[in-house]
Order: structure tokens, then sequence, then C-alpha cells
């Protein structure tokens, strides 16, 4: 019929909790239209008829929020524990940004209690950026761009179903270029070919882009969205409530900064914490640990922070560490601190309950304490991790927070760590559900569990029915890191006083406020370096900045030449940890050829250079939430080119990074935006090239084993520091400037700069924010201006790029500097130690 009339590609799924005969199809009053190739995969057969019966929705009515309808429907769904009667708010917080929940009027439901220190926004919109209408029956919204009428969404396309444990809602998408839904091994824009992602223990944000930005934030504890060609999609969830916010941006950036406010934005990371980390699994002693370090130094590679893995631990017990091998951690600790270095142990949450009464105080309190996650029955769940059985502390509970300090506190009194890397904590489970399985239960066994690996809630992890102090297993298991991090970040600044660092391998929205995150096991081949690019990208869009993948890669054995280009891609992870698995071949810069080890001594030392500048990019993701790496669609929305690129990224606005990622390659293809770009080869000694496009260009660069591709866009200043072999020894060396004019010969850039590690400098205004300018002033050009001033701060090199004529003279401070070059090939003027602090930089001036 006519009803059944709908293009392959809109057709919305009426069989995703089974599959469906004609017969169970029709029976639903649903269209059974087979396709050639089988449905697998593909479009469904049986899909939803225009205005399937659903929810009729009552008029809307004021409130205090926005407004208010319920939604009934006068025949049930073929749904188990349909819920009848619903009830709708539409509040508008802010002019960019709406906020929808759907909600059992009749008994409350699990809603993921969302963490945010920023204010929820006016509750009285005058003309806000968005139109909302509503189809009354069945029920659906429409969601339009007031300035162009653009529908954003479009809910009418399929129906709303409610029930107990299967909610369901479809809406068009105004793009096929889609992006975000939490971590996951794709592209950074999502395939639409019948795809499926699935948010078991992941946190989420669904992106649009297209200069049309929107962005829908979800708050449901796990679901699974489908994407379909349409272009089109359906969340499916099996609990809690129905959950959403639109951001209108109408920029790429500003959608970013609309959802940050809802979740809060990330923290400031302490200045080490940016240096070179080094780690693997099988470090297994004191002594081999140092033996590292000093490898490290010999190679004269920087290096901040040293790590071990469960090699310290007793047993594997976490607050504990091996008498023998370890014995003498707190020393190991103590000479690497008096290197000017950090410290860093992996903690996992399960808990050893097998040790014998008396001999193992984190169990023996935890349980005076009643700390533990408990099964449906009230019994303490019992797990298997790596020290054998385990108990799980249930971080919703304050009183488990408290117990979780006061373990950080004794074990940082004998070990003084640095920070402290949280793993494991989806939580994983060696065994399914527990050491005695799960209870047969419609939770743990749910009438509809899609796309979860291993097929059951419980797989990998604890039964869903266990008992924790704010809900069930079920709706808190996608917020076990995120709320072990917040215990960690809690302890962690209680007991050290200074800006906590946190490494945590799960995530939910919001963990960026407490935590860095590493992106998991990734096999050391060319395919998970290619990946690691939007991996790390889309963690920006979530909030979560402080990111990276293992450099080197974690599984398998890696090669010199993957180790090398890993390393230089690593060098601009906004977090870079070289980590590698106990069975594998060593990764460590040092026991490669001396070629190799050259080519990541530059890498390396180019990051360390450069951290005056990430440090001051973190610092606006922190007080005003942008992001740090950043995907190009974000700085250029409205350049096509630029919408799916993930082989290529950018700090802030300022460097392009076009890094090699595939084997044997030694030249780049890399896309230029529009734009100045110069080359920043190897910076020492720099080798600068000069390209003039009006149109964004592809263009082919060498790209020899020794060097990563980066360029700065014209019209930026990008504050450097000279390298060392820790942040604490370059911290102490001069600022270098360099200035990359537009064609207009102007600059701009920032510093912020303050102790690297005091808590809340920003806040409490205990920082020096400089603003560099360049600009041409009546026939002279006034390089560079320094605005404040600071303690200590000492400018050494000024290289300017895109100088057209030869300067005669150069002054700085009104006085003539001697010590500059210029070379009329490449435009480029470099003036040497300066060691001024306030200072005019001119040359050319009248
Ligand atoms: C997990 C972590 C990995 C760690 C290992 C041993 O696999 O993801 O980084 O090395 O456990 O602790």
């Amino acid at each position: 019929s006519d009803q059944c009339g709908i293009a392959v590609e809109s057709r919305i799924d009426c069989g995703r909790d089974r599959s469906l005969s004609r017969a169970d199809c029709e029976g639903r009053g649903c269209c059974y239209v087979p396709l050639p190739q089988s449905g697998l995969g593909g479009p469904p057969w049986c899909f939803y008829p225009v205005r399937y019966p659903g929810y009729k929705m009552g008029p809307l009515l004021p409130t205090e929020k926005g407004q208010r309808a319920t939604l009934a429907r006068s025949e049930p769904s073929y749904l188990p524990r349909d819920i009848p009667t619903l009830q709708l708010d539409v509040m508008p917080e802010t002019l960019g940004r709406l906020h929808l929940t759907l909600k059992d009027p009749a008994s409350p439901r699990y809603e993921v209690p969302f963490v945010t220190s920023q204010s929820r926004g006016h509750k009285d919109i005058q003309n806000p950026l968005y139109d909302v209408d509503f189809q009354p029956d069945p029920f659906g919204f429409i969601v339009r761009r007031k300035s162009n009428g653009r529908v954003l969404l479009n809910t009418t396309i399929g129906p709303l179903l409610f029930a107990d444990q299967y909610l369901q809602l479809s809406t068009s998408m105004a793009s096929s270029a889609i992006s975000g839904l939490g971590e996951h091994y794709t592209p950074i824009t999502l395939d639409l070919n019948w795809s499926s992602v699935s948010l078991w223990n992941r946190d989420m944000a669904p992106h649009q882009c297209d200069g049309y930005s929107v962005l829908l934030l979800s708050k449901m504890a796990y679901y699974v969205v489908f994407l379909q060609p349409a272009p089109a999609l359906t969340w499916v969830t099996v609990g809690g409530i129905l959950d959403f916010y639109i951001f209108l941006g109408p920029s790429p950036q500003s959608v970013v900064q609309q959802y940050h406010e809802v979740i809060g934005y990330p923290m400031m990371p302490p200045y080490w914490s940016l240096g070179f980390h080094l780690c693997r699994w099988g470090y297994t002693s004191t002594n081999i640990t140092r033996t590292v370090v000093q490898l490290m130094r010999q190679a004269k590679i920087p290096l901040d922070v040293q790590w071990n893995d469960l090699d310290y631990a007793d047993q594997r017990r976490v607050f504990t560490f091996d008498p023998q091998r370890f014995g003498d951690l707190p020393q190991m600790v103590e000479e690497f601190h008096q290197l000017g270095m950090k410290y860093v142990l992996i903690l996992d949450p399960g808990i050893s309950s097998a040790s014998p009464p008396g001999s193992y105080k984190p169990f023996d309190d935890g349980l005076k304490r009643g700390v533990f996650i408990k099964n449906s029955t009230g019994q303490i769940l019992i797990g298997k991790v790596w020290p054998g059985p385990t108990a799980f502390p249930d971080f919703t509970n304050p009183t488990t927070q408290d117990w979780w300090m006061d373990c950080i506190r004794v074990f940082h009194s004998k070990v003084p760590v640095d920070g402290l890397w949280i793993d494991m904590n989806e939580p994983s489970n060696f065994v399914q559900g527990s050491v005695d399985g799960c209870p047969d239960s419609d939770l743990e066994k749910p009438p509809y569990t899609p796309g979860v690996i291993g097929g059951q809630l419980n797989s990998g992890t604890l039964c869903v029915s266990a008992q924790q102090y704010l809900s069930n297993h079920y709706n808190l298991h996608n917020l076990y890191g995120l709320t072990e991090a917040i215990a960690t970040h809690r302890a962690l600044l209680k007991v050290k006083s200074t800006r906590p660092f946190v490494l945590s391998r799960s995530s939910f929205p919001g963990l960026g406020r407490f935590s860095a995150h590493w992106t998991g096991d990734v096999r050391s081949d060319w395919e998970q370096l290619r990946f690691s690019i939007p991996g790390v990208l889309l963690f920006g869009l979530y909030g979560i900045p402080l990111v990276g993948a293992d450099v080197c890669g974690f599984g398998g054995d890696t090669t010199e030449e993957l180790c090398v280009r890993w390393t230089q891609l690593g060098a601009f992870y906004p977090f870079m940890r070289n980590h590698n698995d106990r069975p594998n071949a060593p990764q460590e810069p040092y026991v490669f050829s001396q070629q190799a080890q050259d080519a990541m001594r530059t890498a390396i030392t180019l990051r360390y250079s450069l951290l005056p500048f990430l440090y001051t990019l973190f610092h606006h993701t922190h007080s005003s939430s942008s992001t740090v790496a950043r995907p190009l669609f974000l700085e250029f929305p409205t350049d096509p080119n630029c919408q799916s690129i993930d082989r290529q990224f950018l700090w802030g606005s300022s460097l392009l990074i076009s890094p090699v990622l595939e084997e044997g390659a030694v030249q780049v293809t890399a896309y230029l935006p529009p734009g100045t770009w110069y080359s920043l080869h190897n910076v020492i000694p720099p080798l600068m090239l000069y390209i003039l496009n009006h149109k964004g260009q592809c263009i082919l660069f060498p790209a020899p084993l020794d060097t990563i591709n980066v360029h700065v866009r014209e019209g930026s200043i990008i504050p450097q520091q000279v390298p060392a072999l820790t942040t604490t020894a370059s911290r102490r060396n001069p600022f270098t400037l360099i200035v990359a004019l537009s064609v207009g010969n102007w600059a701009k850039g920032e510093l912020f700069w303050d102790d690297g590690e005091s808590l809340d400098t920003f806040e409490h205004g205990h920082y020096s924010y400089v603003l560099f300018f360049a600009q041409e002033v009546q026939n002279r050009v006034n390089f560079v201006k320094l605005n404040g001033s600071l303690d200590g701060l000492v400018l050494g090199e000024v290289r300017v790029f895109g100088v057209q004529a030869s300067p005669t003279a150069v002054w700085a401070n009104g006085q003539k500097v001697h010590d500059f070059s210029y070379s009329p090939d490449t435009k480029f003027l470099i003036s040497y130690s300066l060691s001024v602090q306030v200072i005019s930089l001119c040359f050319r001036c009248v």
C-alpha cells in the first residue's frame, strides 16, 4: 500500500528486537517488502509504515522550565511492559541549547546523575536559534534552525517506543557527515551504510557538522545507535529515560562549547603531564626501571614521567609493592624526583579478596566499611581480575570514596607517586558476571540486548543485577570508570594539594574534568596508527582533551620504522606515552638504531619546544572550552574538503600536523586549507617553505624517516621554549617565538603561564597571560610586543616567517640588535639571543 512506499534508505527497522517472518511483521502492523539481497546488515525487509500508531500528545502547558505535555497510547505496542503514559518536557535552556526529556510520570526511572559545575542557563529564552514543532498523533517532534528553516531533526519518521527495557526513537539528520558517538574504531565521519555503534561502557556525543552544526547529547547510560543512509539514526536503549540535548551552534566550535557547558569544562593538567611518558608491562624490578631512565638520559631523549605497570605490586594486589623486586620503590621514586622527573603507577579497581584475613588491609578495611558492590542477594560480588578473586569498590558510595582516599593516602605516604593510572575500570572481569554466575532475570537477560560483545550485558563485566549505592549495575555500568576517576582525582587532590593526574581507560561524558584517557590496547600495526588520529580527535570533542594512544603500539612487536612514525605522531597527541605489552620486544627509543633514535629525539624535542603553546591550548580548553588536537572541519567548517579529513589534524588553530601513516612512505600528501602555511621541518635548523594558496590544495611533501610535516598557519605567533630532558629543566630555559606573518603583515598569539602544578591558578589569578602582536604601523613593522610581565621570563630568539624585504636593521625595545640574519630565499628573519623581558621588536622602522 501507499503506507509502505518508503524509499529503501529511509526504511526504519520494525524488527530490531528480533528477526521477523512476514506473518510476525504484518502482525505488528509493519510493512514486509523483501529485497533482492539478504536483509542482514542492509536495509530491513520489515519496516514501519508511515504514521505507525504510537503515542498521542496532549496539550503543551507552560512549566517553570519550559513546556510539558502528556503522551498516551491507546493500544499497547508489541513490547513487553509497555509504559502507556509518558511525560514530555521541552526545556529551552539557552539560545542555542534545547533540552528534551521523556519519562514515566507514574514511577521514577533511573536517570544519569550529570555532574556539572556549569549553570543551567536561563529559563525564559527570547528568540532562540531553534523552533520546535510537534506532530501530535502519532507523537513526534521536528527541530528547525530558525534562521534558515532547515530541519535538523525530525522524529516523525518512525515511532517512539517506550517499554520498561526497550526504548527507541528515530530521527532524520540534516547531513550525511555524522561524527561522534563515543569511543570506537572508525574514521572521523561515521559509515551510514546500515551500521551501528554500541555504547555499552562508552560515552556519546553524536555530532554532525556541515556548517549547520547540531549536536545531540544523550544522557542515557547505555544505548545503541543505528545509522542509515537516509540520513537517519535510531537510538535504542534498555532502560532509564530518554534525555536529549540539542546544540545549535551555529559554528562547529560553538557546538562543542555548548556541549562542554553541560558536561563541564576539562581540567587543567599539570605541566609535567604534557611531557613524554614511558611505560611497559614487564619492568620487573626497581633496578630494571632505573636502568630505563638511565638509558633514556644517556640517549639524551626527553622523559618526564617513568611508569610501572602491575609488576610493582605484591601478587598483583594494588596498594602493595613487591618486597623483593620492588622493595626500594620509595627510594626509586625519590631518585626520579631528584632528576626533576615524575612517577606514575597502575591501580586496578579489583581488590583481591583471597588474602588471609588480617594480611591485606585494603580488603579487610573495605569489608568493614561496606564499600564493595553486592550481588542481587546482598553478598559481596566476587569476580576475577589480575590478582585472582576480587571485590569491586562501589565508587557511587561516599563511604567508598573516603576508603579509597585513605588507601591512596597510606600508599602515598610510602610511595610518593605523582599520578595514578586507573585501568580495567569498565569494570573488566575475567569471568562472566561473578565467580558464582548471575541470576536468571530480566535484568541479566533483557528482552533485547543490542550490540554487546559477548552477547550479554554481563559478558566480561559484573552481573548487571549487582547492587550499588545509587542504583543497580544495569544502570550504573557505564559510569564505573567516571566514578572511579572522580574518587581518584579527589584523593590525589587532598593528598598532594597539587593538580591531580589520573589516566582512565573507561570514559563517560564529564570524565575530562577529572582525568586523561588513552585509547586502550592498540596493536603495533600501521592501521592502528592511522585510526589513532580520529580516536584522539573525537575525545577532544567529548571534553577529554588529554588523550593519546600507546605510542609504538601495545599489542605485538613493533618495528623500528613503525615506532619512529608513531613517535612522530605521538609527539602531537595531547598525551604522549610509549607503552608496551609484557611478551613483546622492547620499544623504548634507545633500543633502536642511531638513525631511529635521532628521529625520535627530534620529534620528542620538537614537542618539548612547543609545550608552552600546548599548555596555552589546554588553558583555553579549561577556561573557555575549545579543543587542543582539533579536526580540520572544526576550524574550517565551510571548506567541504575538510569534512572528513582524519589523517591530519591541528593543534589549536595554528599548527597543522601531517604525519606519515604508511609503511615505507617517504612522502606525504597533505591538504592545506586556504591561506599561507609555513613549513616547520625539523625546526633546528629551521628549513622553511612558503606556500601561498587561495584555495585549499593537496600538496606532496617530502617526509623522510626523520621528518614529520608540521605547518604554521599565517597570522599566528607560537610561543616556544628551548627544550631540555625534562619539563622541570625546560621551564627554566628562554622562550622563543615563531611569528608567521600573514599577507597583510600581521600575526598574533598568546601564552598562558603559571607554576604548572598549583590548584586553580586561573580561578585565583595566579598566572600570567601574554598577548603577542605583530602588526604594520605607519610604514614600520612592529613585530612583537609582550603585554604584561613575567618573573624570569626571558625571550631568547624570535623567528619571523614571511618577511618580504631584507630589513636594514632590527630594534628590540628601541635598541639596535646586531645579531640577526635574513634569508631572501625563504623570507625568514631570525634575531638571536635577545635576552630581554618586555620587548617590542621592529624592523624597517623609520
Ligand atoms: C590492560 C591495560 C594495559 C596494561 C595491562 C596490564 O590490558 O589496558 O595498558 O598494560 O592491562 O596491567
